[in-house]
């Protein structure tokens, strides 16, 4: 089945655009910089002050939590706080035992190793983080059979930072060995809106604050959504506001990109609509709920579920997922309600 899920322009997954190298201006580098998340902040800082302290590496760290919501930066931030080397990669990067053992023999001491989506890696290689989280060492296999033996190397202390959408899905030794775990928020509108005035500043552009808080209400609490869209007004100001984003450039250019001022988009409205009109309401189970928007499960439950949750529109139960009376406004079902995305502005 197609994904779609990743061309939305409110995606919070990862995007071309969004590449490190063109986002760099825009992601904090310290602690100090980063808005939001202030429990994960204050927990971090004193952990990083006391492994300082101590002269030891920071414990090993698991951040789980829906995409876009800065984990990534985070790892990077750690690192940085830390004053040591990050080496960056992802479960489905690491294919083989020897390409993790080639990747931990070169970390220096105290590093951090960030992985992304790790609860992708595969069993033969997850085998080898055990020893090397524990007791920093690595097992190799020497021979086969009867006759094999196992050989241990010494590694460099270091952190290892893992990333996923939901803790759920490590197996549990792996769980067990995070010292640190972690759960990121979807970001408030006020957070959001700081965010997008700071990344404006860096764009060199002037917000107005309705402007501003325009896109943070329609960002879908997640700060890659609010810098992609801060983009995209970016265009639009520069052409028809002399670069200064106001009130009625932000909202004409969300109404172009087909967003509500939620930041809901025709993927989640149709999702909505089948869940009331072809299932009254549910409950439906998440398979058959998939199938009539033509996605894939996993992607409903881990990408498009969240936000419509958090905002209260749906539910998951033990037998299905269910509509709120929200939706119903929301979509406005009433004879007459016409087109929600432009009645919603
Ligand atoms: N840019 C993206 N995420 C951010 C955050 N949490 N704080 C500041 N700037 C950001």
């Amino acid at each position: 089945m197609e994904d779609r899920s990743e061309d939305r322009i409110v995606s919070a997954q990862r995007q071309v655009e969004d590449d490190p190298q063109v986002e760099l201006g825009l992601r904090p580098r310290s602690l100090k910089e980063y808005i939001g998340q202030e429990k994960i902040k204050e927990k971090m800082s004193i952990y990083i002050r006391a492994a300082l302290e101590r002269n030891e590496p920071l414990d090993h760290v698991l951040l789980y939590g829906p995409p876009g919501l800065g984990k990534t930066t985070l790892a990077h931030i750690i690192a940085w706080e830390l004053g040591v080397n990050i080496r960056v990669t992802a479960g489905p990067a690491i294919e083989r035992p020897g390409d993790l053992a080639a990747i931990l023999t070169n970390l220096g001491h105290g590093d951090v190793l960030f992985i992304d989506e790790i609860h992708r890696l595969n069993r033969s290689v997850e085998e080898i983080l055990y020893p090397a989280m524990e007791d920093n060492a690595l097992d190799i296999v020497i021979g086969k059979g009867p006759g094999a033996r196992t050989l241990r190397l010494e590694l460099p202390p270091f952190t290892l930072i893992g990333a996923t959408v939901r803790a759920g899905l490590l197996t549990s030794p792996l769980r067990d060995r995070f010292g640190v775990v972690d759960r990121l928020d979807f970001y408030n509108p006020e957070e959001l809106e700081e965010i997008i005035v700071r990344s404006a500043g860096i764009l060199n552009m002037e917000t107005e604050q309705e402007g501003a808080a325009i896109i943070a209400r329609a960002s879908r609490g997640t700060p890659r959504v609010a810098n992609r869209l801060l983009k995209r007004v970016r265009d639009f100001a520069q052409v028809k506001a002399d670069n200064i984003i106001t009130a009625a450039v932000a909202k004409e250019a969300l109404q172009m990109l087909q967003l509500d001022r939620m930041g809901l988009d025709e993927i989640d409205r149709r999702l909505l609509l089948a869940l009331v009109e072809k299932f009254e309401g549910g409950p439906v189970g998440l398979d058959t709920l998939a199938a009539c928007i033509s996605e894939e499960p996993e992607t409903l439950e881990d990408i498009y579920e969240p936000y419509l949750m958090q905002l209260g529109l749906l539910k998951r139960t033990a037998r299905g997922r269910v509509a709120t009376s929200e939706v119903y406004s929301y979509l406005d079902l009433s004879p007459g309600g016409g087109d929600a995305q432009q009645r919603l502005w």
